[in-house]
């Protein structure tokens, strides 16, 4: 489709769902893809289904939130491939279910460090070497959930929301200068993060989760990672500071 030969992509949360699909794919369209993570045996589990497949890949075991490890994440990717052309910002994790005034507080602080500190942390790294090299594209990972409210994710809902305050106003900062940012919002997708809620795992809720969708039905990882390198693609040339809705209808009822 979009021809990703000569171009290294980053993917944070690669080792896992949406991260791991996308990395595969940036694969399979040529690109040589650094999987970031901090989960390594998964993360190496991803390098070997690209490595497989005649893909080139390495891992990199990166904390978002850690200054230090988001800093020799590009400049390892940099120091392997000799650039940086596409950074998927997808690490996140689901936080807990409770109501605003009972959330819990340390769940709240690693909720907004990893899925929205830990995206702009990316973009503060990813930004200056795609300067230097003329340009790049970067997707931050939001959510539906950055579009609208949803009961008992408090924490998550603003992260995401924050998401994408940041990534309108980052694309307009360097939109002359050759770097596009845009954002992505799933709706609910059949990975590891629905599991662990039990969203997917219990028939009668996964059913009532998919009923919430027009389509009646949750996405797949491989869904969210087709639009992913569109919005990465020449075919997307013109495409900035867009918050893009891959939702199955959910956002339009
Ligand atoms: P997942 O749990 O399958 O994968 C998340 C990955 O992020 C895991 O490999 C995990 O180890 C990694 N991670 C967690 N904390 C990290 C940190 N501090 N530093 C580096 N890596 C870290 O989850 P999924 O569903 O693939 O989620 C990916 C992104 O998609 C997240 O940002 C999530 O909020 C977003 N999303 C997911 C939806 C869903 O229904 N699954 C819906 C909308 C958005």
């Amino acid at each position: 489709m979009n021809g990703f030969g000569g171009k290294v992509a980053l993917v944070t949360g690669g080792s896992s769902g949406i991260g791991r699909a996308t990395a595969l794919a940036f694969a399979r369209e040529g690109a040589k893809v650094v999987v970031a993570d901090i989960d390594i045996d998964r993360g190496a589990e991803t390098v070997g289904l690209i490595r497989e497949k005649g893909g080139d890949a390495i891992f990199a075991k990166t904390d978002v939130t850690q200054t230090y490890d988001v800093e020799m994440l590009v400049k390892r990717t940099v120091g392997t491939y000799g650039r940086l052309d596409f950074a998927f910002n997808n690490a996140g994790i689901e936080g807990t279910q409770a109501p605003t005034a009972d959330y819990p507080e340390e769940v709240w602080n690693r909720a907004i460090a990893i899925n929205l500190t830990g995206v702009w942390l990316c973009m503060k790294y990813e930004i200056p070497h795609m300067l230097k090299q003329g340009g790049g594209v970067i997707i931050n990972c939001a959510s539906i959930l950055g579009k609208v409210g949803f009961a008992n994710a408090s924490a998550y809902v603003a992260a995401k929301h924050g998401v994408l305050g940041l990534t309108k106003t980052a694309a307009i900062e360097y939109a002359t200068q050759g770097i596009r940012i845009n954002a992505i919002c799933p709706a609910f997708i059949e990975t590891p993060m629905l599991e662990r809620g039990g969203l997917t795992t219990d028939p009668q809720v996964h059913q009532m989760i998919a009923g919430l969708h027009p389509m009646k039905r949750l996405g797949i990882p491989e869904e969210i990672a087709g639009p992913v390198l569109w919005l990465c693609s020449d075919a997307a040339s013109f495409v900035t500071g867009q918050a893009l809705l891959v939702d199955g209808g959910y956002v339009a009822q």
